[in-house]
This record gives structure tokens, C-alpha cells and sequence, in this order.
């Protein structure tokens, strides 16, 4: 028994070795240790003061994220501009006019391109400033694995397809984060994102005029300065978390259990579906929560990353190197 048990050991050790030499895929904590020992602080110092003049900074760069992640995995696709006949993911329905933090991110690669001169990929910092955006604004830290490299391409199509619509159901959800690998309690837990940041009236004005699991006064709240038609409201902000927008805490699920989910998607996760046990659960209990949504970040943190020599470091996180 034991020395089977000690031979399976060995093979699977070996096995190991050979998958993390030959193939180099391996993202680890200490990937810059020697090359660029003063990422981390650069990285944070960048988005500290970033979240000074703009508390939603933190917000933003988080959801900057996701949007990477999720379309062709992590590796900065999302930062490319659209240039000559190259056709980027900014233009793209989620991201136009909607995601931010693009200059903070340019002005971290200047920061680290200072020190540590074509070290540094752009994938990475974007994982990292997701990570301190969370703990500056009050969430849980944990170690973020790097070592991801910069794609020479990006995907408008894959964006529009992948990043999932305010409008989907529980059921879309699911199968969104299930096609990258995450289950439906990552896809619940990460929701809580939307304890920080903001959305306009043009993106939730469909849940608060039509739906009918919201709760009636927060409806009416929400229309006094976002009419039915569109018009120059369309871009008016409204928190995602009705009761601390800028603290990220537990409080979207408190929300939820009220109806007062500000997205149709916010709410499909507390409407008598699957997920309502754990919605219950991470509004009363904030470490689970927590614990949950490390967890689920580090696993959207690991899709799909360009290791080795695939890829590059990007000089200018905006355009693929000569
Ligand atoms: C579950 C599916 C999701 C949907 C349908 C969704 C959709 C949206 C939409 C429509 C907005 C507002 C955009 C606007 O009005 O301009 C938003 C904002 C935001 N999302 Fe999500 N999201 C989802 C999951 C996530 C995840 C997984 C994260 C991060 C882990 C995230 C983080 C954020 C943050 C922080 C904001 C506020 C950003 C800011 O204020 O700049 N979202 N999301
Ligand atoms: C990060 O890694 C360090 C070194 O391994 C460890 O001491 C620390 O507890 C870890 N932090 C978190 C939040 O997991
Ligand atoms: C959820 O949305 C999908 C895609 O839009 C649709 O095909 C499906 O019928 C919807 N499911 C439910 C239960 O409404
Ligand atoms: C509400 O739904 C109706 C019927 O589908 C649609 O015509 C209308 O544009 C919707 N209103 C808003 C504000 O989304
Ligand atoms: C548009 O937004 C402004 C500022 O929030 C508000 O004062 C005004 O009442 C809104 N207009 C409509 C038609 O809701």
C-alpha cells in the first residue's frame, strides 16, 4: 500500500517537472522577484493616487480586468487601440464608452518601464492593478500569480460574444463563465464586483422601467433622473451598490435579497433560481464572500495566459511591438 502509494507520488512529481520545464506555462508569485523587485510597489503606489483623485478608479480597474480575461484570456487584448486597419476590443458593445482606466494603466507601464525596461508585461499589470483597486477600496488581498505576456492580437467579435449582456438571464450567466471554466459560484461570487463602481442610465434603464421583481420605491428612485427614452440622460450614473458604492463589502448581496439589483443580470442571481441560497449566504457572512471571490479571482486571473515565448512585453500597452 505504501509503496504503491509513494510510486503513484513519484510519477506524478515527475510528471510535474516535466509539464513546468518543457512548457514553461507556469504563472508564480515571485515571476518578477529578481527581474523587477519593484513592481509590486510601483504597481500600487501608481494606483493609489490614481484612487485618490478618482475613488472609482479602484472600481473601474477591476472590471478591466474581467473584460480581458474573458476574451481570449488574459493577456491585454482589451488594452490595443484600433490602428490603420487593426481592429481592437474598445469599440466593442461591453467596452465603448464604458470601460476606464486606460491612462492609469499607461501610466503604470511608464512607472515600471522606468525601472525595469522591457520586463514587465502589460497582462500583468492589469492583473495587479485589479487586485490593489480591491484592497484600496476596502476588499480582501491575495497573492496574484504572474508571468502572463502581452497578445499581439485582440478579438472585437469575441468581445461582443463573450462578455456577458446586463440583460442575460441566470441561466446565460452561468454558461458565459462555464465557457472559461468558472462554475456558477465563481460567476456569483465575482458578481460581487458590483459592490464598487457605477453604471448609466442607457445600460439599466430596460430593469427599472420594465422589470418586475424590482423593488418599487428603488424603481422610482432610479427614474427621477433617467427617463424612458433615450436622451441626454443616457450617460447619468447610478451606483451598483445602493448602499456603499465605494466600499467593497458584502452589501450588493443585501441588495439583491431587497430586489434592489440595479441590472437585470445583478438580479437574476436572488430570483428564486439556483443561486439564491448562496446570495443569502455571502450577505450574511462577508468572510465567506470573500473567501469565494479570491478564489474565483485567481482562477479568471488564469485563463488562458501567453507564457513562455508566446507573445510579448509591450512597449506601449496600446499597440503591438514592430
Ligand atoms: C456577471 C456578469 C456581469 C455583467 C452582465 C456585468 C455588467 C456590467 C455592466 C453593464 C456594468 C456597467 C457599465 C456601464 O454602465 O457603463 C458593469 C460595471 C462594473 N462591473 Fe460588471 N458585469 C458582470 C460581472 C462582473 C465581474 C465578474 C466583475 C469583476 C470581477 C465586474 C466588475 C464591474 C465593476 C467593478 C463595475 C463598475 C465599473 C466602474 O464604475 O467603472 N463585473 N458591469
Ligand atoms: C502571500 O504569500 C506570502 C509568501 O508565501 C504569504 O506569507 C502570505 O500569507 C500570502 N498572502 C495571502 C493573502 O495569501
Ligand atoms: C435565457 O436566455 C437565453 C439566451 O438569451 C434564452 O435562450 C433562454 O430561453 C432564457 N432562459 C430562460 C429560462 O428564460
Ligand atoms: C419596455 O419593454 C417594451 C416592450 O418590450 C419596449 O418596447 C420598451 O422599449 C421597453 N422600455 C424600456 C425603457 O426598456
Ligand atoms: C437628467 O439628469 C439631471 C441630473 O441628474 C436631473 O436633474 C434631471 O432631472 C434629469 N432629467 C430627466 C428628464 O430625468
Amino acid at each position: 500500500m505504501a509503496s504503491s502509494t509513494s510510486g503513484h507520488c513519484l510519477f506524478l512529481a515527475a510528471l510535474l517537472l516535466l509539464s513546468s520545464a518543457a512548457y514553461g506555462q507556469q504563472l508564480s508569485t515571485s515571476f518578477y522577484a529578481t527581474s523587477c523587485p519593484s513592481f509590486e510597489s510601483t504597481v500600487r503606489s501608481v494606483v493609489s493616487s490614481a484612487i485618490g483623485s478618482d475613488p472609482r478608479m479602484g472600481a473601474s480597474l477591476l472590471r478591466l480586468f474581467f473584460h480581458d480575461c474573458f476574451v481570449q484570456g488574459c493577456d491585454a487584448s482589451i488594452l490595443l487601440d484600433d490602428v490603420g486597419t487593426f481592429v481592437g476590443e474598445k469599440t466593442a458593445l461591453p467596452n465603448a464608452n464604458s470601460v476606464r482606466g486606460y491612462d492609469v494603466i499607461n501610466n503604470i507601464k511608464a512607472a515600471v518601464e522606468a525601472s525595469c525596461p522591457g520586463i514587465v508585461s502589460c497582462a500583468d499589470i492589469v492583473a495587479l492593478a485589479a487586485r490593489d483597486g480591491t484592497v484600496l477600496l476596502g476588499g480582501p488581498t491575495w497573492n496574484v500569480s504572474l508571468g502572463r505576456r502581452d497578445s499581439t492580437t485582440a478579438s472585437k467579435d469575441e468581445a461582443n460574444r463573450d462578455l456577458p449582456s446586463p440583460a442575460a438571464n441566470l441561466s446565460a450567466l452561468i454558461t458565459a463563465f462555464g465557457n472559461k471554466g468558472l462554475s456558477a459560484q465563481d460567476m456569483t461570487a465575482l458578481s460581487g464586483a458590483h459592490t464598487v463602481g457605477f453604471t448609466q442610465c442607457r445600460v439599466y434603464r430596460g430593469r427599472i422601467y420594465n422589470d418586475t421583481n424590482i423593488n418599487q420605491p428603488f424603481a422610482k428612485l432610479r427614474q427621477s433622473n433617467c427617463p424612458a427614452t433615450p436622451g441626454v440622460n443616457d450617460t447619468v450614473l447610478a451606483p451598483l451598490d445602493l448602499q456603499t458604492e465605494l466600499a467593497f463589502d458584502n452589501a450588493y448581496y443585501g441588495d439583491l435579497l431587497k430586489s434592489k439589483g440595479l441590472l437585470h443580470s445583478d438580479q437574476e442571481l436572488y430570483n428564486g433560481g439556483s443561486q439564491d441560497t448562496l446570495v443569502k449566504k455571502y450577505s450574511s457572512n462577508s468572510a465567506a464572500f470573500f473567501a469565494d471571490f479570491v478564489t474565483a479571482m485567481i482562477k479568471m486571473g488564469n485563463i488562458n495566459p501567453l507564457t513562455g515565448t508566446s507573445g510579448q512585453i509591450r512597449a506601449n500597452c496600446a499597440v503591438v511591438n514592430n
